[in-house]
Order: C-alpha cells, then sequence, then structure tokens
C-alpha cells in the first residue's frame, strides 16, 4: 500500500484527482456547512455548495457521500463531500469513518487528498487509519482482473502537517492499519487454506520484530505437554492442531501481558452439527487467535515497552469417525478434567490450554480474544465486543479504552451463580456447556476463569465485530474486521504510558 503523506498545501490549490472533505449537518438553521480545512473547498464553490449538495439528497448525515464535479473551481476535479453528522459532535472515530467513506468513494484515480478536520495528532492518526482500513480489499481469490488499481499517492492536508506529533501519528497509523489488514486476509481467507498447520507458517514467515520470538507445538509436542483440549477439540480434523507462542522481550519493560487467542480455523459445530447458515461464515473463527497475533507484532514493532507473551490455539473443529463426542472427558493442560456436551462449545476447551499457558509465564494481566459465542452477538449485536473479568476495575477499562481506539466494546457481568454450573459436572470437574439455553456468554466466561488461577484477566467476546456479513460501512469491509486490535495495541501504548 502506498504511504500516506502530509502537507499543510491549501485544499483548493492541491492537485490531485480527488478531495475529500468532511460536511455537518447544521445544528442552528437548515442545510449543510464544510468543516475547516475543506470549507475553503466550499467557499471555492460560492453559494452553489450547500444547495447543490442539498439537491443530491445530501444532508451530511455520517456514512453519506456526495461527489462533485469542480469544473475547474478548485485544483482537485472531483470533489468528494463525506457526511460526519451534527456540526460539534466529530470525535475522532467519527474522522475515522469519514476517511473510509472518503477512500470508498474514490474510484481509478491515482491520488487522493483528505482535508478533514484535524486538532491534534490523534485526529491525524485516525485519518490515516480510516484511508488505510477504508482501503483494504481481499483479492487473492479473483482472477477476473477488474479490480481497480488502489490509490498510489495519498495526502492528509493538515495544518500540523510539519509537527512531529503529526509525522509520528502517520507511522503509528501505519502500523496499526497493517495490523488489523493482516488480521482481515487471515479471517478472510478460506479455511481450506488456512489450516491449523498453515496459520502457524503464516506466522512463522512474517517479517518477526526485533525481540521476537514465535515458538509453535506440533500435535506430538502438544500431548507431551498435555494440552488436552486442543488435542480433543482437533482430533476429529485431518488438519492437526497447533499452539503458537510468541515472545516479545523489551528493555525495562514497564509491564507483562498476556493474550490469548481462539484459533479454531474452522468450526462445523463438531458432532453437535451446526447448520447450513452456521456454517457459512465459521472461517472467521480464528480471528480472536489473528487479533492476537497481529497486535503481539504491532506492539513489538512499535517497541513499546510493554512484555509481551502471546498463545494462539489453533485447531479445527470438524465431523469424523475420530471426533470428540459430547459425553467425552478431556484433560486440560495442569490435569482439569471437562465434561463435554456440546462439542460446538469448542472455542473454551482450546482456550482453557492456551489460558493456562499463559499463566505459567507469570504475567501481571492476562487478556484473551474469541469469538466464543452466538449468544454474545444476541445480547450486544453484531458490532460490539463483549468483556468479561474477575476484576471489575479492568471490566470497565477495556471498553473505555477501546472506545478510545474506536472500537465498540461493553461490560458484562459474571455472575455468581454460575460458578456451581460450571462446576456440576457428574463425572469430571467441569461442566463444558450450560446446562441452560440462557447466559451463554457469561457461562462461557465462567468456565475460562477457572483456568487463570489468581491472574488479573479479561476476555473479549467478539462472536459479533470480528466479521461483517452485511454491507461495508465506515472504514469496516465485508467480512473480517480486524475486531480487538486497535484495542490491544491501544491497551499497551497505555500501559506504557502509565509506566
Ligand atoms: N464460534 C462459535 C461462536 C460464533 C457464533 C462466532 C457466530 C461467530 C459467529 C462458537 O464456537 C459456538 O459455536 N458457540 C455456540 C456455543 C453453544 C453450543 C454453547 C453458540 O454460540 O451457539
Ligand atoms: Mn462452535
Ligand atoms: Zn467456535
Amino acid at each position: 500500500m502506498a504511504s500516506i503523506s502530509l502537507r499543510s498545501t491549501d485544499p483548493t490549490q492541491s492537485r490531485v484527482d480527488a478531495i475529500v472533505i468532511a460536511v455537518a449537518k447544521r445544528t442552528k438553521g437548515k442545510g449543510v456547512k464544510a468543516l475547516a480545512p475543506g470549507d475553503q473547498v466550499a467557499a471555492a464553490f460560492g453559494r452553489r455548495f450547500a444547495p447543490t449538495l442539498s439537491t443530491l439528497g445530501f444532508r451530511g448525515k455520517a456514512g453519506e457521500v456526495a461527489r462533485l464535479p469542480s469544473a475547474g473551481l478548485v485544483k482537485s476535479p472531483l470533489v468528494i463531500a463525506v457526511g460526519v453528522g451534527d456540526e460539534g459532535t466529530v470525535t475522532t472515530e467519527s474522522l475515522r469513518r469519514a476517511a473510509g467513506v472518503g477512500i470508498r468513494a474514490v474510484h481509478n484515480a491515482a491520488s487522493a487528498a483528505f482535508a478533514l478536520p484535524t486538532a491534534d495528532g490523534a485526529d491525524v492518526q485516525a485519518v490515516c487509519e480510516g484511508i488505510r482500513l477504508g482501503q483494504y480489499a481481499f483479492t487473492p481469490y479473483r482472477t477476473d482482473n477488474d479490480d481497480e488499481d488502489p490509490v498510489s499517492t495519498l495526502v492528509v492536508l493538515t495544518d500540523l502537517a510539519r509537527t512531529t506529533a503529526a509525522q509520528q501519528a502517520v507511522a503509528t497509523a501505519e502500523t496499526v492499519a497493517d495490523a488489523v489488514n493482516l488480521t482481515r486476509d487471515w479471517v478472510n481467507t478460506p479455511a481450506s487454506d488456512m489450516t491449523p498447520e498453515r496459520l502457524a507458517d503464516a506466522v512463522e514467515s512474517l517479517e518477526i520484530p526485533e525481540r521476537v520470538k514465535v515458538t509453535v507445538w506440533d500435535r506430538d509436542r502438544l500431548e507431551k505437554e498435555g494440552c488436552g483440549g486442543t488435542l480433543g477439540v482437533g482430533q476429529g480434523s485431518a488438519n492437526p492442531p497447533r499452539m503458537v507462542r510468541l515472545t516479545y522481550k523489551p528493555k525495562n519493560p514497564a509491564m507483562h501481558l498476556a493474550l490469548v487467542g481462539k484459533g479454531i480455523t474452522y468450526d462445523s459445530g463438531g458432532l453437535s452439527l451446526k447448520t447450513h447458515a452456521g456454517l457459512m461464515t465459521m472461517k472467521c473463527d480464528m480471528a480472536g487467535a489473528a487479533a492476537a497475533i497481529s497486535a503481539t507484532y504491532a506492539i513489538a514493532s512499535m517497541g513499546l515497552p510493554i512484555q509481551v507473551t502471546c498463545f494462539a490455539a489453533l485447531a479445527e473443529n470438524m465431523v469424523s469417525g475420530t471426533a470428540i463426542r459430547p459425553g467425552d472427558v478431556l484433560t486440560i493442560r495442569g490435569g482439569t478434567t471437562v465434561e463435554v456436551h456440546n462439542t460446538d462449545a469448542e472455542g473454551r476447551l482450546v482456550m482453557a490450554d492456551a489460558l493456562v499457558l499463559a499463566t505459567e509465564a507469570k504475567p501481571d494481566l492476562i487478556i484473551d480474544v474469541a469469538t466464543l459465542t452466538g449468544a454474545c452477538i444476541v445480547a450486544l449485536g453484531r458490532r460490539t465486543a463483549g468483556v468479561l473479568s474477575n476484576d471489575d476495575a479492568l471490566r470497565d477499562a477495556i471498553p473505555a479504552a477501546a472506545m478510545r481506539a474506536g472500537e465498540p466494546m461493553w461490560p458484562l457481568p459474571i455472575p455468581e451463580e454460575m460458578k456451581a454450573k460450571v462446576r456440576s459436572s457428574t463425572i469430571a470437574d467441569l461442566r463444558q456447556h450450560n446446562p441452560e439455553p440462557v447466559g451463554g456468554t457469561l457461562y462461557a466466561a465462567t468456565f475460562l476463569r477457572e483456568f487463570v488461577g489468581e491472574h488479573r484477566w479479561a476476555h473479549l467476546d467478539i462472536a459479533g465485530p470480528a466479521f461483517n456479513d452485511s454491507d461495508p460501512y465506515g472504514y469496516t469491509p465485508k467480512g473480517g474486521t480486524g475486531a480487538a486490535v486497535r484495542t490491544l495495541i491501544r491497551l499497551a501504548q497505555e500501559f506504557a504510558d502509565e509506566g
């Protein structure tokens, strides 16, 4: 992808093929208003500007876009007006989305400039992220070659262009967006080409940042290490499971963070087979692992002073004569036994091994990321991740940090009555699956909590936001979204700043 450059040029003088400006709904009076620095472009159109947009049906609502040929009024032949909602309500996240909408509206152009309001480095970073995330397309499986060439020159117009804060913001945005887009690529790759082995290979074949070590355990090693959850889930597949560990050790780390990701490369449900509709998107079930790995690489390549230990438990949940059965008992690493009730609740089984491994690294904090429960989508919808924790302050702090990163997350409880249910197996230590059809997300988190001991731990259930089945919006494409990557990086940055 082309890198983004900063300029302080007057937007009317920018010689690009298309220029993107932000247009808000006026709160006082009717109509719309272009926001600085795009207001200069609007001024060049004179009194015609607002009425023309109105005639096009454009009202300035967030997500709206209108294309205006400039007919020589400004240097760029095409002006792309992007709605940002009510004047005075523009946030860093609405800028990120506006940039995403803007870049998606650019077609067959070699160059594009973004004249969006940027008050500080954070805004510059958001605009750059929105551009790179909105520009994402997954094309390796297309042969028709009618895809457009991506824009090769990208410019962000801002008064801050010469400040180090803004230049740093561009670099950070590129690292962050690359990590999100890598996660999207891995999620979008069909499960036939993204088996546990292939995903582990992909992790190893990336350019590995300094001070990062990658270790991959194969099936034999998983047996020696007692990872019975991951082995059990993977035993019905022709593609054997893997455990991937990444360690990043900076000098003088301010803290030690463990990241754990669910890496089910395909979730058929196993013998508790899913319906066809349920099967269709289940290549996305390694999105947690992909997010944890990509975030670890990003944190390391930014050189943040946070030690990271990442475990990604990779397995394919398939139906076969060797698959686990409801009623089987699996022994998780560390010796805890689990009675399997529903082979489609496989995520918690692989996560259990990985969480125990994470505790063995003695981190200050464990965060796990998983497309764990359909119940979380029922509770919070398709765009909001659930946050559950054994620490009330952490459970509230993570959604707040996620909000600063522009990702919707919301706290959910781990009610005390769940513990007895998780411990209600008649033959094993734990019962894998909820005896009741309600509270599935909370039950799953209660189950995971059994494996973290006294460690501070939070669980992000990204079943909803990891995959976008509907139309693209903002900077979010169809398919894999890269959910949670930005939050994990942001948390590491904030932990580093706190010292
Ligand atoms: N991978 C699914 C959860 C999921 C559902 C992710 C939809 C993304 C979109 C998980 O393994 C699963 O199948 N969960 C079951 C659990 C149930 C059997 C206890 C579910 O949510 O239905
Ligand atoms: Mn499942
Ligand atoms: Zn699953």
